[in-house]
């Protein structure tokens, strides 16, 4: 394809008119109200949001589920950081929104943090998530770089 031919079809993509309708719905897409959306679409998929928010005994299950499964093992006791981040202090990386709090668990991280979707049933990483959040954030936390 000739330098000309390229010009002409980014010329193209360029000058095309947003769409009334969106694309159809992405089959197992997540859509993150947190994220910027180009073009002011957000694209189409299901929320996700925590069933068992604010759950008194959701948070004890979680508080349990948080030693059983391990995470203290990395995440230290009462999630305050050791070998991995802090769950407690206000700060992600990924997002502290249910969505993103979710991904996290479900599917795991990139840099070292294991997928549970495959270990856990979804009611127990809500609740999990519900002990995670549920927990007031320090008014001072420590300064730290996480790589
Ligand atoms: C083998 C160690 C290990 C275990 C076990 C573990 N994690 Fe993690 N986790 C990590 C590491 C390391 C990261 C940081 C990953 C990254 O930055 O990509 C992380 C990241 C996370 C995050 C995202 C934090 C952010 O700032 O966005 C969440 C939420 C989380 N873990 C929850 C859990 C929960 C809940 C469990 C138990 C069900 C668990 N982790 C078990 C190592 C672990």
């Amino acid at each position: 394809m000739g330098l000309r031919t390229l010009g002409l079809l980014l010329v193209g993509s360029v000058s095309c008119q947003p769409r009334e309708e969106g694309p159809p719905p992405a089959r197992g897409a997540i859509s993150y109200d947190q994220h910027i959306a180009a073009g002011e679409r957000t694209p189409t998929g299901d929320t996700l949001a925590n069933p068992s928010s604010g759950s008194a005994e959701a948070k004890a299950m979680g508080e349990k589920l948080f030693a059983a499964m391990n995470c203290e093992g990395c995440h230290g006791t009462g999630a305050t950081g050791f070998a991995a981040p802090s769950l407690v202090d206000g700060r992600w990386r990924y997002g502290g929104a249910d969505a993103a709090l979710f991904h996290s668990v479900f599917y795991g991280r990139p840099r070292g943090m294991p997928a549970y979707g495959g270990l856990m049933d979804q009611d127990a990483i809500w609740q999990v998530i519900t002990y995670l959040t549920s927990q007031p954030i320090p008014a001072v936390v420590p300064t730290q770089a996480w790589r």
